[in-house]
């Protein structure tokens, strides 16, 4: 399915390629990726620290021939993370990898515990058709340090593994990942939802959300999560979060 594939030094993102790539109108599914990112970003407005070298920075890009049903698109969210999550599993399965929701991959070992990857899906409308779909997906592999606001929650496979990692297991971690994200790409959203919400199990766990502590209730086939909020002083109120906003917690 990414058979065009794209690589270069140095790009501002890796989504913004892809992006330009696909509204050439030539290339229906392709894969950008790059050494090093100028203004790599992540969700919600925040940087994706992108140093030379050292990580793997990828987008994949679908321009869409007929029409998306808006689920199809949760379906991209997942695979991202689901790919990530199974090809880091595969090559090394002593890691204890986790999904945390709504997408970012978090691992834990000896040596550290944290954050490895995040996805950044953006799609683009034109009216309500979405007409194309990329997906950038960010995977920490030798860097060794983090900048100080992310450096509590950010970690590599370099630190997890307490080595570098050579050549031939990036490259086959990128190899691992196209397979993986063409074969769940092409799921319908009702196949791919029980994979997604299985592996984040987020039910009945605490996490908190605007400074209060909540329990989740459900994930539901919308990508919301369902929390039930129990204060001795308030009344039990149950409210619902998007994929596109926070919840703090361990994975
Ligand atoms: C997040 O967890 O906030 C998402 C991070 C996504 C980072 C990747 S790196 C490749 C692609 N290009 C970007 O600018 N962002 C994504």
């Amino acid at each position: 399915m990414f058979d065009t594939k794209f690589h270069y030094p140095t790009v501002t993102s890796t989504n913004d390629v892809a992006k330009e790539l696909l509204s050439s109108g030539q290339y229906t599914n392709l894969v950008v990726s790059a050494n090093e990112q100028t203004k790599g970003r992540g969700r919600s407005g925040n940087v994706w620290d992108s140093p030379v070298s050292v990580n793997l920075y990828m987008s994949f890009g679908l321009r869409h021939l007929s029409e998306q049903k808006l689920d199809h698109l949760l379906t991209y969210q997942a695979a991202g993370c689901l790919s990530v999550y199974g090809a880091v599993k595969e090559l090394f399965p002593s890691l204890d990898v986790k999904i945390k929701y709504p997408n970012d991959v978090y691992l834990s070992s000896k040596a550290t515990e944290g954050k490895i990857a995040g996805v950044l899906v953006e799609n683009e409308f034109s009216g309500s058709q979405c007409i194309s779909s990329i997906i950038g997906i960010g995977l920490n592999i030798n860097q060794g340090s983090f900048p100080a606001d992310i450096q509590n929650k950010a970690t590599s496979l370099k630190i997890a593994l307490e080595r570098e990692l050579v050549y031939e297991e990036i490259l086959k971690l990128q190899v691992l990942i196209t397979e993986r994200f063409s074969d769940y790409a092409q799921k319908k959203w009702v196949e791919m939802y029980p994979l997604w919400k299985n592996i984040l199990k987020l039910r009945g766990k605490t996490v908190q959300h605007d400074g209060k502590d909540y329990v989740v209730e459900d994930v539901l086939n919308t990508g919301q999560v369902v929390l039930t909020h129990q204060h001795p002083n308030e009344n039990s109120a149950t409210i619902t979060i998007s994929p596109n906003q926070s919840l703090t917690y361990v994975p």
